[in-house]
């Protein structure tokens, strides 16, 4: 066949499927009996199979069977620290024994101890040691994967751990997005100088990142062992003159006001949030800010503060949900198990905790192409060995997808 003869032809096509389209306001915009089609990267045709407009063989050289299972959109981890140096297996052993997180990171452990050994690795070893992470994310269905920088807490090494994170897209073929997280915590260099290092990531980091094009966002983390509200604020304000939208580290060990801070600045996200008051999920329902839930560090660290889910629900903010894969708080490989926790521990529910990995992570990014299968798309979709969208959450880790497209490309070979 000449070229011109297939240029109108689709790169390929699933019959005999159940899609969860997530297309609609709300719930899982099931479709069965249903075809999906794809092209040059996009989705052209998501539907029920007898709207197909030719036979399939006519539309696609490339027709697959799905034997009647599921598909969803590609699954989204809008919240990782992926990149780092090391692991802290010592530290859950402590913790363990009793120790709490932030007495472990007042005595030096922690945050500063990844950021020492990320500082160590050039490029080339810590993208070979964040890899097998990213691969393990991506074999149970995640095709965009937001990575934060944030232990190397100096400019060269900041930017390393955002090129690596580019990397680390280039390498697996999914969409990475970046995110500049040098208020993470005081590097020892300014041990006792909060404030003089908070200067330095506005004045200096911050200006040079947003020049090298190597962040789509800039994250605090507003904590009692992290950055106040009001040194939190000054980096926004220096974000929002980049013009870099922001994402917040917010009331995950307490009420410091971060989620309503977020929403002030038109926040992508508040993120963590188990103790966001009534007031912070009042502002982020006004802004459509959008609270990501980490059920995976609630876990790790035995929280009991549940965050507010009734009152997200009641004002309509929209929830995603996330690994927060980092090798402190949750050294989490999978999003599927993010979900099954956010389920038993925070009790959402399953049609929840998709939408929270789909169309409501899609808008934790700011992302408006991916969530949703439907035409225009980007042609990000898993097809899994399950026949309903509950089993995702109902399965305790375990791999279920069976083939992951990212682009309209195949991880594993396809037609199978
Ligand atoms: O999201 N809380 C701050 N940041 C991470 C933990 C990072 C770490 O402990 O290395 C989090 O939980
Ligand atoms: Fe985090």
């Amino acid at each position: 066949m000449s070229k011109q003869a297939t240029s109108g032809l689709w790169d390929g096509l699933f019959v005999d499927c159940q899609l969860a389209t997530l297309a609609g306001e709300q719930g899982l915009g099931l479709v069965e009996h249903a075809a999906i089609g794809w092209k040059d990267g996009l989705i052209v045709f998501a539907d029920a199979m007898s709207a197909l407009p030719d036979a399939p063989q006519a539309l696609s050289a490339r027709v697959e069977s799905a034997r009647g299972r599921l598909l969803t959109p590609g699954l989204i981890d809008c919240h990782t620290h992926l990149v780092f140096g090391g692991d802290r297996a010592h530290e859950f052993d402590l913790r363990l024994q009793g120790a709490s997180y932030e007495a472990i990171a007042r005595a030096g452990g922690g945050i500063a101890s990844t950021v020492s050994q990320t500082r160590t690795l050039d490029d080339d070893a810590l993208l070979a040691a964040s890899m097998p992470r990213a691969r393990a994310l991506i074999a149970d269905g995640v095709t965009t994967l937001e990575i934060k920088s944030g232990y190397g807490l100096d400019l060269e090494n900041e930017l390393k751990m955002l090129r690596v994170a580019r990397r680390v897209g280039e390498e697996s073929g999914i969409d990475v997005r970046t995110t500049f997280l040098g208020a993470h915590a005081v590097p020892a260099e300014f041990s006792g100088r909060q404030d003089a290092y908070i200067d330095l990531v506005c004045t200096e980091m911050l200006p040079a990142v947003a020049k090298s094009g190597l962040a789509d966002a800039v994250d605090a983390f507003c904590e009692s062992i992290g950055f106040t509200p009001a040194q939190t604020r000054r980096v926004f304000e220096a974000a929002r003159a980049l013009g870099l939208p922001v994402k917040l580290h917010a009331d995950q060990l307490s009420d410091l006001g971060g989620g309503a801070l977020s929403a002030e600045f038109g926040g992508l996200s508040a993120d963590h949030i188990e103790h966001t008051n009534p007031e912070g999920v009042r502002a982020m329902a006004a802004a459509g800010t959008v609270a990501v839930l980490l059920p995976g560090a609630f876990y790790a660290l035995r929280d009991t503060q549940l965050p507010p889910i009734a009152e997200l629900r009641e004002h309509g903010v929209p929830m995603a949900v996330a690994t927060d894969l980092n090798p402190g708080t949750s050294p989490l490989l999978s999003l599927r198990l993010a979900m099954n926790m956010a389920c038993t521990l925070f009790r959402l529910t399953p049609e929840e905790a998709l939408r929270g990995t789909t169309v409501n992570a899609a808008k934790a990014l700011g992302l408006a192409d991916r969530g949703r299968l439907a035409p225009g798309m980007r042609a990000d979709f898993v097809i899994w060995n399950a026949g309903k969208p509950a089993d995702l959450c109902y399965w305790i880790g375990g791999s279920l997808a069976e083939n992951v497209f990212a682009r309209g490309n195949a991880l594993r070979r396809w037609p199978s």
